[in-house]
């Protein structure tokens, strides 16, 4: 019995489309909050989980795989395995600031607060530049920081740009390039290759040939 865990929202529509076009059986059932959902084959099922905690199931062993950011992923410093990236959730983790920041280079900031999702990834950001930040920790609307004098700076996802322009915001500088990725718990994968190492080769087979397939309609 293999399970996956996926992130609720919008990474597990896409997730479903391409686990779907590489032949895995998909989640059943119409009850959503479920959280342990059964696949059409009894030997695989689904845990959905709040996207920043996919890591840590697969860690633990809690489930066998699963899929989330590389944002995610590094903010957690999981150890797990993690044989293929997957060709969606393409984002950045940026920081940024108001545009009426006066235009100083970054390393010249004097303790700023910096509010983000993502200490760890921030933290590690600042400390290399020698800046020393004093971090603000929020779950989401990280935007509103310095809207409401609660940071000077954020450290945040940015996909189109369009909530940093919403808010009066300017990207200064990406982190982290993210797309969304497959991972593996570590045993798992020694102890059942045999049925895992197959469902990784159909969804990295697919990615491929979407590739192929794309590269061919630019020529
Ligand atoms: C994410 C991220 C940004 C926004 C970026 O927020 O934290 O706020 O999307 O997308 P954009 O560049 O296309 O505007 P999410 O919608 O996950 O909500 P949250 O702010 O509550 O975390």
């Amino acid at each position: 019995m293999l399970t996956v865990a996926l992130p609720k929202g919008r990474l597990a529509d896409e997730a479903l489309v391409w686990l779907g076009r590489a032949g895995w059986p998909l989640p059943v059932g119409e009850n959503e909050r479920r959280l342990i959902v059964p696949s059409h084959d009894p030997n695989l099922s689904y845990l959905l989980t709040k996207p920043m905690d996919v890591p840590v199931f697969v860690e633990q062993g809690a489930a066998d795989m699963g899929i989330t950011g590389l944002d995610v992923l590094r903010e957690r410093g999981a150890d797990v395995f993690e044989p293929l990236r997957l060709p969606f959730g393409y984002c950045r983790l940026s920081v940024a600031a108001p545009a009426d920041r006066p235009d100083r280079p970054l390393r010249l900031e004097i303790s700023p607060r910096v509010a983000t999702k993502y200490p760890r990834l921030a933290d590690a950001f600042f400390r290399r530049r020698g800046i020393s930040a004093e971090l603000i920790v929020l779950s989401g609307s990280v935007e509103l920081g310095p809207l409401v004098n609660l940071a000077d700076l954020i450290v945040d996802l940015v996909e189109t740009g369009e909530t940093l322009r919403a808010n009066g915001l300017v990207e200064l500088r990406p982190i982290l390039h993210s797309q969304a990725v497959l991972i593996v718990n570590r045993a798992s994968y020694r102890l059942h290759t045999a049925a895992i190492a197959p469902l990784i080769a159909a969804l990295r087979a697919v990615i491929e040939e979407r590739k192929r397939e794309e590269s061919e309609g630019a020529c």
